[in-house]
């Protein structure tokens, strides 16, 4: 018996992993975060299986629903928006089952980042204008921030920042990144990325907040940085046509040249 934690991607149901969709097939008890995860997805699991919807539950229910599955020796898929790797719950949750002796096994999934980088078009590490993306978000009801991890010292990196769980702070999103971006500076928020009611607002953090009408509350992300604008960026390297790589070695002399992949 297994718990297989599985990302369930951001929502398009079509955006889960084909490793995904077969272990939901397999698995005779599926766990799943309600709130954002698609109920098409739910069309995977076999005929007659347990499926419990997580979202009214505590951590200890949610540990006695799959304690119920191990001793019965039913294999548990269990199911969360996007990718495990961030705010996921899926840390807590492996604990405790590590602890009781549970096997686990973990596969990704799609980020709400990546989806609403999709949505906009957008690649967020352009040359010359960003080449790191910050996954972060503000403090919350249910969460702090741990010292240091603050808006303002990752807005002094410049880099491409996907802002989680924030779209209530709005208004301190603005006042602490303005200083170090400037108020042109390019964002978006997109609501439901992958949804049917995805909606993409672009924007400068001058005009962000009057752009808004109300109607996205939640469930949304906001990216800030120079590379949101698309534009006034370099070529890389990569791609140049006279830069000398193992694959495209430029002359006889290059260190690459007459080199093949191991094993062609
Ligand atoms: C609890 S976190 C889940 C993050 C998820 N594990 C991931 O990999 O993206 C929920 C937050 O992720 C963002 N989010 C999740 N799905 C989204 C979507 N489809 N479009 C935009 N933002 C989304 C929002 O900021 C939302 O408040």
């Amino acid at each position: 018996m297994t718990v297989h934690f599985i990302g369930a991607g951001p929502g398009a149901p079509d955006l889960l992993t084909l490793r995904g969709r077969d272990i939901i097939a397999s698995c005779p008890v599926c766990l799943y975060a309600g709130s954002l995860v698609p109920e098409a997805i739910l069309d995977h699991c076999p005929p007659g299986a347990r499926i419990v919807n997580t979202a009214p539950m505590d951590l200890d229910q949610i540990i006695a629903e799959i304690r119920t599955a191990h001793a019965a020796g039913q294999d548990v898929a269990r199911l969360h928006s996007g990718d495990l790797s961030v705010w996921s719950a899926m840390g807590e949750q492996m604990r405790r089952l590590r602890a009781e002796g549970i096997p686990v096994s973990v596969t990704p999934g799609v980020p709400a980042f990546a989806a609403a980088a999709a949505s906009l078009g957008a690649e967020l590490t352009l040359p010359g204008l960003a080449q790191s993306v910050v996954l972060t978000r503000t403090p919350g009801r249910a969460s702090s921030m741990p010292e240091g991890e603050t808006l303002t010292n990752f807005a002094a990196t410049g880099a491409t920042l996907a802002i989680h769980l924030s779209i209530q702070n709005l208004a301190r999103v603005v006042a602490d990144l303005t200083p170090a971006y400037g108020a042109d500076c390019p964002v978006a928020v997109v609501y439901r990325a992958s949804w049917p009611d995805e909606k993409i607002i672009r924007a400068t953090l001058a005009d962000i907040q009057d752009r808004l009408d109300g109607s996205v509350q939640r469930t949304a992300l906001i990216l800030v940085g120079p590379a949101l604008a698309g534009e006034g960026f370099d070529e890389s390297c990569l791609y140049a046509v006279d830069y000398d790589r193992r694959y495209r070695p430029q002359s006889a002399d290059s260190p690459w040249s007459g080199w093949t992949p191991e094993g062609q």
